[in-house]
């Protein structure tokens, strides 16, 4: 029987401490919400179930922020806070003063995009869609980038506001759109958001250096990071993780350093792609706690705290 000597010791994650290392991953769901985004009384039960279990720490699923580039996706349940700002506000201070009762924490989770994920998003450069890949994606402008990373600092501000106890950002990982800016299979841009490894970050560090300027430098943030892509290529999976075209974990290792420089205070982790899906939500066959080793070496390399999911987890 594998022992957990830290699993119930507490933790500092930026300004805040949570007081045990449980934390539930971010599950991206509908069901939460009411027809203006507002979290419903049922939304809020099944989430105050997990703070009543014990977790010290919820990271919430996905909503994308921006209102303007890519026109919020009403029909996924993916409205933005900004679409009804005061009736979202009255039910997310409802949910996080229940939470908070528990000693549980709760982390705001806030996307850029899905890029070539979906096929009438704006991507870094013209990808193949993933649904659709002969058609290329459309290439976002500065303008629009620094739009989206607007709106991603404002939907942060307004977490803050309504008493979330960070944010986290969605996501370099599953192939996203910041996924999509770091990786050189995906990013063929000029500007400042291409070309090397910091200039592919800028992105991730304009958004958390913005965060930091409106609602303090205490204020968690926290990266959703995939370790390994698992491709050979666009719609080619890796299942051996051999010939990658996309993140390797050497490769993670350095952006991980990079966005503690940049100011992130956390890094929740997984693997995979759209392209290789058995890593992003693995099936029976994949081993239990497959992300450990990569986890391991990505929290060597850093001086934050890493979240993965063991075994023992996955059980629970
Ligand atoms: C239906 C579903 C929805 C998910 N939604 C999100 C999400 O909104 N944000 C996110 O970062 N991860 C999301 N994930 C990924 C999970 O948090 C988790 O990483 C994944 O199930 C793989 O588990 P592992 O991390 O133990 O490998 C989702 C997974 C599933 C299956």
């Amino acid at each position: 029987m594998k022992s957990y000597p830290n699993l119930m010791k507490p933790l500092q994650i930026g300004g805040i401490q949570i007081k045990n290392r449980l934390a539930v991953a971010p599950l991206g769901t509908n069901r939460l919400y009411g027809p203006k985004g507002e979290y419903t009384d049922n939304g809020i039960e099944y989430i105050l179930e997990r703070a009543r279990g014990g977790f010290g720490l919820i990271v919430l699923g996905n909503v994308v922020g921006d209102m303007e580039v890519d026109k919020p996706n009403i029909v996924d349940g993916q409205i933005p806070p900004s679409y009804a700002p005061n009736t979202w506000k009255e039910s997310a201070i409802r949910l996080t003063e229940r939470v908070h009762m528990y000693g549980c924490k709760i982390f705001y989770q806030v996307g850029m995009g899905r890029g070539r994920m979906r096929n009438n998003e704006k991507a870094p450069s013209a990808l193949p869609k993933y649904t659709n890949p002969d058609e290329l994606t459309e290439v976002l402008t500065e303008e629009e980038i620094e739009c989206k990373i607007k709106w991603i600092i404002k939907t942060a501000q307004m977490a803050k506001s309504a008493g979330f106890d960070g944010v986290e950002i969605h996501a370099m990982h599953w192939g996203y759109l910041l996924d999509q800016f770091e990786m050189t299979i995906s990013n063929q841009r000029t500007d400042r958001f291409g070309g090397d490894l910091e200039h592919r970050l800028t992105c991730a560090r304009e958004i958390v250096e913005g965060i930091k300027a409106v609602c303090g430098k205490d204020f968690p943030v926290s990266m959703r990071l995939g370790m390994k892509s698992y491709i050979r290529g666009f719609r080619q999976p890796s299942l051996d993780g051999t010939q990658e075209a996309g993140r390797d974990i050497e490769e993670t290792c350095e952006v991980g350093k990079l966005l503690e420089k940049f100011g992130y205070d956390m890094l929740n982790c997984n693997s995979g792609i759209y392209d290789s899906f058995y890593y992003c939500a693995p099936p029976a066959y994949i081993p239990k706690g497959h992300n450990l080793h990569l986890s391991k070496q990505l929290k060597a390399a850093v001086n934050i705290p890493v979240f993965a999911r063991d075994e023992m987890m996955i059980r629970i």
